[in-house]
């Protein structure tokens, strides 16, 4: 055997295993086997999750449902959205959820990593397709919009314009996790979010990118919204408008049990996950 075969070989059994190792962790999790919103093509995802590079925990995946469900359920529509996209771990979901109708918009500076002002990640552009295509269960790539630029320079109507003025539904945020690129992003995402919307934000309580944290707070003190944190779990926080805060709590922990609830800028949130702080 030649060393081309080999090296082939390996990687289909490197390919095999990631596929076990995945297939045995959605037996295996409560919170995965009880998905009840799923659709096959994300069945699909999950088990391809680890061949896709990027930070996402595997057990936001039935909260994304959840909240595509609710949305589905209230005639919430719009687009999905993205900053940040690497290799597309979080966006190819998002797409996946997204109706043939709706649009989807992908924004990272990609190739111009300059604008990448703390070393977040290193998006590709090629990757993100490639990986688009093959792990999306078939979806074309219809209505997929893609910006390569620095989002700190962009603004909402910019977003809109490229969406044929169509407002978002579910935005997330993961790009540059300055303090200055957050409250951007952050304020960008809420001028095009449509009521019922939900922003997602990466690593607000991770110390390793405190310029998160002091972004969102930044925003909620420079700017009037009636934004509303709701979930907290699995290193995101998600926001809506005031009116559906509740509703969404109420969806989803009636699903799936939060581990407690708390208080954060005066709203009610479920927390999802271990407190694993402690663990050495
Ligand atoms: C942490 S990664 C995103 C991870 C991704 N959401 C996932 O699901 O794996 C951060 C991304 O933000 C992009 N980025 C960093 N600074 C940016 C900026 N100023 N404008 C646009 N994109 C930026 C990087 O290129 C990188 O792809």
């Amino acid at each position: 055997m030649n060393q081309n075969n080999i090296l082939y070989m390996g990687k289909r059994l490197k390919l095999l295993l990631n596929r076990i190792i995945m297939l045995y962790t959605i037996k295996t999790t409560p919170f995965l086997k009880k998905m009840g919103a799923i659709n096959k093509p994300i069945k699909k995802y999950l088990l391809q999750f680890r061949e896709i590079e990027g930070w996402l925990n595997l057990k936001f995946i039935p909260i994304l449902s959840l909240i595509n469900q609710f949305q589905i359920d209230r005639h919430i529509e719009g687009g999905v959205a993205e900053i940040g996209i690497h290799h597309g771990k979080l966006f190819i979901p998002l797409f996946i959820f997204c109706d043939e109708n709706e649009f989807s918009l992908a924004i990272d500076c990609f190739e111009k990593q300059e604008f990448n002002y703390d070393n977040s990640g290193k998006g590709d552009y090629k990757i993100f397709i490639n990986n688009l295509k093959k792990f999306s269960g078939g979806k074309k790539l219809v209505n997929l919009k893609i910006i390569k630029e620095d989002s700190t320079k962009l603004n909402a109507e910019t977003y809109l314009r490229k969406v044929e003025n169509n407002k978002f539904r579910i935005f997330s945020i993961d790009g540059c996790h300055t303090a200055e690129a957050t409250k951007i992003d952050l304020k960008n995402s809420y001028g095009c979010l449509t009521e019922g919307g939900v922003i997602i934000i990466d690593d607000y309580f991770n110390h390793h990118w405190p310029g998160v944290s002091q972004g969102v707070n930044a925003f909620f003190n420079e700017y009037k919204s009636d934004l509303k944190p709701f979930f907290v779990g699995f290193n995101k926080i998600l926001f809506t408008n005031k009116k559906y805060a509740d509703k969404y709590i109420k969806f989803i922990s009636e699903k799936i049990p939060p581990t407690r609830t708390s208080s954060l800028f005066g709203s009610q949130v479920v927390i999802y996950g271990p407190n694993d702080f402690l663990i050495e």
